[in-house]
């Protein structure tokens, strides 16, 4: 088994039980975009993009209690993988976090891509159908997760890093937008 096989079992075990937008699907959402992406960007170790998108919640502060990216680590750690790889890995994994790095794009071409890949399963009708259940989970009305696409969600074709990225973020971007639009209008006059 490659190390990058062994991180796909190791996610689909370590987010087992999670729900709502942050489960062992997304994660592999975000690795074959980011591995779509990174076929396009010569420039990057792609293995190092895999595993960080394998990894890039496995310390999610809202669902793990560790510090210093111990999950990640540790599991890298038990696969052999050489500490620069595992330190390439995890720079690349703390760049990714939007509430962690509000403003800041990654450096590294590796936390570029896996940033993207994070955000492309952000919008498209995957965004879509995480926005409303996330929203359900947390008791929120479906115009509090409308107000989510416009103050979050649609800006996000705009903050992506890669060429490809942008490129696979117009078309997902285009489905929210026409999907508001169709909202709005079967909602107009809603209001008594
Ligand atoms: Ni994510």
């Amino acid at each position: 088994m490659t190390t990058v096989e062994a991180a796909i079992a190791y996610v689909q075990r370590l987010f087992h039980d999670d729900s709502g937008g942050h489960d062992a699907a997304h994660t592999l959402r975000v690795y074959r975009n980011a591995l779509e992406i990174a076929s396009l960007e010569p420039g990057c170790d792609r293995e190092i993009v895999a595993l960080a998108a394998l990894m890039h919640d496995a310390d999610d502060h809202k669902l793990f209690d560790t510090k210093d990216n111990a999950n990640a680590r540790s599991f890298l750690m038990e696969n052999g993988v050489p500490p620069d790889r595992i330190e390439r890995v995890v720079t690349a994994v703390n760049a990714v976090s939007f509430s962690r790095n509000r403003g800041k794009r990654p450096e590294t071409i590796e936390g570029k891509i896996v940033q993207d890949a994070d955000r492309l399963d952000a919008i498209g009708a995957v965004g879509i159908a995480r926005t409303f259940a996330y929203g359900g989970e947390h008791g929120r009305s479906l115009d509090a997760s409308i107000r989510h696409f416009h103050e979050k969600l649609l800006l996000l074709k705009d903050e992506m890093n890669t060429r490809a990225g942008r490129e696979m973020a117009q078309a997902r971007h285009q489905y929210l937008a026409d999907f508001l639009a169709e909202y709005e209008k079967e909602t107009a006059g809603g209001e008594w």
